[in-house]
């Protein structure tokens, strides 16, 4: 099904770039209009303390000045039961006070549990309660920031913790009580379908599509049978095809973002990352083409 142009409108292109890496900046900015970083990777420790990396700030503010620039963190754990990290509002708030960023986008998950961190993320159980108290958190960092927010859910790695909600109503729900965007990642949904049978057309079907913002598109590796949520391939078929659903659905989607893992960088090498962004372009133009012609 292709994009309505009387409908959606072509959404832009973005990749992740975390700063550091000057050669394949260089080779990226010419291929998108906006860059997505995680303000995690910037953290060092200094002192007992948690600080942002001072020559990739300078890095990423100077590429805000020809680039939209957006922040898709890791490190809130908002559905921890003692919520949000304070620590680590402190260190975006640094951040966003030195990179202009057009929007932050988080995960309905949680990081941490008694202040211990799990090395992973997991997803809440989905009861209304759950979904009314993450929906009050969110809004609160929106408003404490200033900045139009969006939110992500997570791939499961353990069984579906279950609830009252289905995936897409919980996600939609608690859009729509804090204010925010939705950013749906095509590949954490097939991981889900591919590991705990989430049923797709059920989840499209419920989806709030008038939220979603963003999209992020990725691949990743099958270890013992499990479809890992690790973002460290280019996108396949399959998962285009997922996105394009959401190309032709989402009134609102403003931004589409290949999300490649910063560890992931080297294995998958410079030239099949600038030649999957270049494929990208290509394959939005295509599902687009419409548009032109339409305001033609
Ligand atoms: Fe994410
Ligand atoms: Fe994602």
């Amino acid at each position: 099904v292709l994009p309505d142009p009387a409908v959606c409108r072509r959404p832009s292109l973005a990749v992740t770039y975390q700063g550091g890496d000057a050669a394949l900046r260089d080779r990226l900015l010419p291929l998108v209009d906006t860059i997505e970083f995680t303000p995690d990777t910037l953290a060092l420790v200094q002192g007992g303390r948690v600080v942002p990396d001072r020559e990739r700030l300078a890095e990423l503010a100077a590429l805000a000045r020809t680039h939209r620039v957006v922040a898709h963190g890791v490190g809130l754990s908002p559905a921890s039961h003692e919520g949000c990290d304070a620590g680590y509002l402190e260190l975006i708030d640094r951040i966003f006070a030195q990179v202009p960023v057009a929007w932050h986008s988080e995960h309905l998950g949680y990081t941490q549990v008694d202040g211990c961190f799990l090395g992973t993320m997991l997803a809440p159980t989905r009861q209304r309660a759950v979904a009314d108290q993450l929906a009050d958190r969110l809004a609160a960092v929106r408003r404490r920031q200033g900045l139009p927010f969006l939110i992500e859910h997570v791939a499961q790695i353990l069984p579906d913790p279950g609830g009252e909600l289905s995936p897409a109503v919980f996600l939609s729900h608690i859009a729509a009580a804090s204010g925010s965007g939705i950013l749906l990642d095509c590949y954490n949904l097939e991981c889900d379908a591919a590991n705990h049978g989430l049923d797709l057309a059920r989840f499209f079907a419920e989806l709030d599509w008038s939220r979603v913002r963003e999209l992020h598109l990725a691949g990743g590796n099958v270890v013992a049978g499990m479809q890992l949520d690790v973002h460290c391939q280019v996108t396949r078929p399959s998962t285009r095809q997922l996105a394009e659903i959401a190309l032709a659905r989402a009134p609102q989607l403003d931004l589409v973002v290949f999300e490649v893992l910063q560890e992931a960088v080297p294995l998958l090498g410079h030239d099949a990352i600038v030649a999957e962004v270049a494929d990208l372009a290509g394959w939005l133009d295509h599902a687009f083409a419409g548009d032109a012609a339409a305001v033609g």
